[in-house]
């Protein structure tokens, strides 16, 4: 089994002599909720467009389950639902006669595709309802419900909570979990919202002015940014074992050579300092922590603040 559901290889897409997407390399993991994450214009869509098929790169490759994706075209994208191109629905038709109609365009056969995919939104209360009553969240999950109609392993979703009220995103992160979960789903979900991103992906793609700056699981993420002083020193293994005898110190790492982060006894560095440099351990440097997820983006994107 291939490790990566989806797979880019330096994918890039030029407006004129602009790079929206520089070669990117993405990596999505099977059966996870996969975020990107990147303020307006950082090239979210034009990635998504791509993998879609909806733009033509300019370069680069796209693997989806194992295959090239403009080779295989036909075979993988039966297998993924998307809405980067939100479908038109009929105002005036019910959330069921809209689906209705798309399976029949669609070619899908199953007689409960329809029943199937509005459950799964929470949208099989109301049946009489049409479109034009429908709330912003409601066509959202319609829209959501119009994409996973056939059962796609893939679903991709482009900023789903734009425009949504805090409870419409709450009843969107709930569904698509529960579709994750349940129905081991792999989602790719994009954002400008970072603490959006963080309730729901496991794995973080930050892209920026066209740039994939980094990946990271949220669980890397999170203990990269728990509070913690770092201190860099001439002598990593003494200094360590000094920690560990005089202040009973066990949660600690020891980074690049002479580098140790230090995750309790945090208001103590002082203390810890002088018994280093008592024992002949030169301190080069102590740094302490940003508190928040969000000061680590705006270092990471250099400046300006996203979410
Ligand atoms: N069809 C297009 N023609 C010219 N420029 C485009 C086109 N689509 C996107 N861009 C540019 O590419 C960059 C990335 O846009 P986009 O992918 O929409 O970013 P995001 O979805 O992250 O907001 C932006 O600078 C945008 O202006
Ligand atoms: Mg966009």
């Amino acid at each position: 089994m291939q490790k990566w559901i989806l797979e880019t290889k330096e994918l890039t897409r030029k407006f004129g002599n602009q790079a929206a997407v520089n070669a990117i390399n993405l990596h999505v993991p099977k059966g996870r909720i996969y975020g990107l994450l990147g303020r307006n214009g950082a090239g979210k869509t034009t990635t998504l467009r791509m993998i879609m098929g909806l733009v033509k790169p300019t370069s680069g490759e796209i693997e989806i389950f194992g295959k090239n994706a403009q080779q295989s075209a036909k075979q993988v994208y039966t297998r993924i639902g998307s809405i980067i191109e939100t479908p038109g629905f009929y105002q005036n038709l019910t959330g069921s006669e809209n689906l209705e109609i798309l399976a029949r365009l669609r070619g899908i056969h199953r007689s409960d595709a329809v029943q199937y995919a509005l459950s799964r939104v929470g949208l099989d209360k109301e049946p009489r309802k049409i479109v034009s009553q429908y709330s912003l969240g409601m066509k959202q999950r319609l829209g959501i419900a119009a994409a996973i109609m056939h059962e796609p392993e893939l679903l991709i979703l482009d900023e789903p909570t734009n425009g949504l009220d805090p409870i419409g995103i709450q009843e969107m992160r709930n569904f698509l979990v529960s579709l994750c979960e349940e129905k081991h789903v792999t989602i790719i979900i994009s954002s400008h919202i970072l603490s959006e991103i963080e309730q729901l992906a496991n794995n973080i793609g930050i892209i920026h002015e066209g740039k994939l700056l980094e990946e990271i699981t949220l669980e890397e993420l999170r203990k990269r940014n728990r509070k913690h002083v770092e201190f860099q020193v001439t002598n990593d293994k003494k200094a360590v074992m000094l920690m560990e005898r005089h202040f009973g110190i066990s949660d600690y790492e020891v980074h690049e050579k002479g580098t140790i982060r230090v995750y309790s006894h945090l208001g103590e560095q002082g203390k810890l300092n002088k018994v280093f440099v008592e024992n002949d351990i030169e301190v080069l440097k102590i740094n302490t922590s940003e508190d928040k997820l969000e000061d680590y983006f705006v270092k990471l994107i250099g400046g300006g603040t996203i979410g």
